[in-house]
């Protein structure tokens, strides 16, 4: 990413910004006094019996509010059908055909108890896992929140994600129930979730039943003993169901994201700490009120859904906009569209999109009324400065503030972003600015050092945050090594960062073998361990190279097994095979065949090297290099494709 120092030195103002204090102070005191600051913070939610202790850190395993009890469906729903917030929209929902529902905190409370008593029946209780398989209908949210009030921990698997991915997570989460639809929109095209959700069951013991959602019309074949339709399961259930009294720090759901291994980590949320630092964060970046319309265009597949567009939202009280489909269908303005539809006040979206939205043009937005947006938003990968202006200018029309926010699937919420909602900052396009109160920021060499100003090194943080992870759900020893070997002691997010003259942070992409495609993370262990499991490929090296609009694309450099010779058959059927073993976010840019890949004498295969021959890159040392033939190779093959 190229840095710029152009500042944006506009300050959002207008009675829209009512900052509830001084950044500054409230940092300091949240550094001085973690414990005193946190207490009161967690004031704002509702307990059913309060908490003994604030924080018990026995590093690397922080535990808040130890003691305390409370439900997150009861602080999404049942307090506010007490108050005027009962017959507010919690979601304006959307179709990808153009179906819309409107669904008041009252009616979300209703289907919630509906669907709890519905999953009850089938036997599910506290400590029980259920997947989520399901595109962005209200259902998913609703589930969610029915998990959450009976105590069972979910785990939603992203809908493009293949039979075998879901099979991969429901295994290892033990899900005894997966929830699925008969299907999904995408771009006019019907997916089959049903299938694969079949797939799934089939491959993994642990699952007892299916319930299946009626959502596209299309015929979908029923097992009588282990399928059943949520329309029967829940005919004739009108009941309420008594929130669970979960502890503060009883997991909530597992999500699996990738790391630096071949399989997905399951990352373990708590129930009151991810709560609160959810519901501040959304505060502290987007400064929301009670009229706000917040688009979180997000898939609630991913962390960003869980915690916004689900629940802080809801948390909150706040209306939000929920849409099935895909941005440019039918047309590249559908968003705009949507925008000034529901008159959406806060939108929060990725880097990604607004590149691909950059490339077609600004006069898409300037066709709408965009005049409802008072705060912006991005999240996912690093925003270049071009893709930061042109969404500023084009969306934000120069007049309001955009928050950068910087987090992960482990942090829960944000860490670092612009806080509007505290204090606006001035902005400098492609910063996420500074962390949030309680995120204790650190940019330290590869020894551990503080970096000074202006250099770049690994972003530590060195204080639990109340959203922090738990766990890695069932490997406590890969939470130990993952987040804190490198730096005993301090979390390790696994990006480059730098802070600038003024304090600023850049976040400067992955320092891992991660890879950020259109957002999403994968990683080259998984790609390869997806690819090897091929019959033809002998081995695999994963990287990406940069993509003016995904961010990052993946390249593969493969060996084929004796017999089969390179041919772009083969190409397309190794490109099937990584779709239907991890899903679409995995199809390959280029797939390059070698006879050798680059490896040290000690056998590992040098990434580094193909990356920097995918991008046509200087090479550098090679000095630990085997066999300098397989460069020129690679080279050559990618010359050849030229
Ligand atoms: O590299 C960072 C990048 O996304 C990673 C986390 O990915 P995931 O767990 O899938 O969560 C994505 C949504 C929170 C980070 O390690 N990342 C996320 N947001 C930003 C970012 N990089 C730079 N700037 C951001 N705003």
């Amino acid at each position: 990413m190229t840095q710029t120092d152009s500042r944006v030195t506009h300050l959002p103002t207008g009675s829209y910004y009512t900052p509830s204090g001084e950044y500054d102070d409230l940092y300091r005191r949240s550094m001085e006094d973690p414990e005193g600051f946190w207490a009161e913070q967690a004031e704002s939610l509702d307990w059913f019996k309060p908490w003994e202790k604030v924080l018990d850190w026995q590093a690397p395993y922080a535990r808040w509010f130890v003691g305390g009890k409370l439900n997150l469906s009861y602080q999404c729903l049942d307090r506010h059908v007490q108050t005027e917030v009962k017959n507010k929209v919690a979601f304006y929902w959307e179709g990808e055909l153009g179906e819309t529902q409107v669904l008041t905190y009252n009616e979300m409370y209703r289907l919630t108890n509906n669907y709890a008593a519905a999953l009850k029946r089938l036997g599910v209780k506290r400590g029980d896992k259920v997947a989520l398989y399901l595109p962005m209908i209200p259902a998913l949210p609703v589930f969610m929140l029915a998990c959450a009030r009976l105590g069972a921990i979910f785990t939603v698997v992203f809908s493009a994600f293949s039979g075998q991915a879901l099979a991969d997570r429901v295994e290892d989460v033990g899900a005894k129930v997966i929830i699925t639809s008969s299907g999904m929109h995408r771009r006019g095209k019907i997916l089959p979730l049903k299938e694969n959700a079949v797939e799934a069951a089939v491959k993994c013991p642990c699952v007892e039943k299916i319930v299946v959602v009626k959502h596209t019309g299309h015929h979908t074949e029923m097992d009588p003993d282990r399928d059943v339709w949520l329309d029967d399961i829940l005919a004739g259930v009108d009941e309420y169901v008594a929130p669970e009294a979960m502890d503060a720090n009883d997991p909530l759901f597992v999500l699996y994201t990738s790391g630096s291994t071949g399989k997905p980590k399951g990352i373990l949320h708590g129930t009151a700490g991810y709560a609160l630092w959810i519901a501040k964060t959304l505060q502290w970046a987007f400064n929301p009120d009670q009229k706000s319309v917040f688009w979180c265009t997000a898939d609630i597949g991913w962390i960003t859904g869980h915690s916004y567009v689900v629940f802080a939202p809801l948390e909150l009280g706040l209306t939000s906009v929920m849409y099935e489909g895909a941005p440019d269908f039918p047309a590249i303005d559908r968003w705009w569209q949507l925008i000034a539809k529901y008159g959406v006040t806060i939108f929060y979206t990725s880097p990604t999109a607004i590149r691909m939205f950059m490339r077609h043009g600004e006069e898409w937005p300037a066709k709408y009324d965009l005049s409802s947006l008072k705060s912006l938003g991005s999240v996912g990968e690093p925003i270049n400065p071009e893709a930061w202006l042109w969404y500023y200018r084009n969306i934000g029309h120069e007049r309001i503030s955009i928050s950068d926010t910087w987090w992960q699937t482990e942090t829960g919420g944000f860490m670092i972003s612009p806080t509007p909602g505290i204090q606006p900052h001035p902005l400098k396009p492609g910063s996420a600015t500074k962390p949030m109160p309680g995120v204790d920021v650190a940019v330290l060499d590869p020894d551990g050092k503080e970096l000074p100003n202006g250099q770049t090194g690994f972003i530590v943080i060195r204080k639990p945050w109340p959203g922090m992870l738990l766990d890695i759900y069932q490997n406590q020893e890969l939470y130990q090594q993952t987040y804190w070997s490198r730096f005993p002691g301090y979390y390790l997010p696994g990006d480059f960062c730098m802070k600038d003259q003024d304090n600023f942070l850049w976040l400067l992409g992955r320092a891992d073998e991660v890879i950020k495609v259109a957002g999403h993370r994968i990683s080259t262990a998984e790609l390869e361990s997806s690819i090897v499991g091929h019959s033809a490929v002998a081995e695999a090296a994963a990287c990406s190279r940069p993509d003016e609009v995904k961010g990052e694309a993946i390249i593969l450099f493969v060996t084929l097994r004796k017999g089969t010779d390179p041919s772009p058959e083969i190409k397309a059927e190794l490109t099937r095979h990584l779709r239907a073993t991890i899903g679409a976010l995995a199809t390959p840019e280029e797939i390059f065949f070698v006879n050798l890949l680059p490896k040290t004498r000690s056998g590992k295969i040098m990434r580094r090297l193909l990356k920097a021959v995918a991008t046509g890159a200087t090479v550098g040392d090679t000095s630990t290099l085997d066999d300098g033939a397989s460069i020129d190779e690679a080279r050559a093959a990618f010359e050849e494709l030229k």
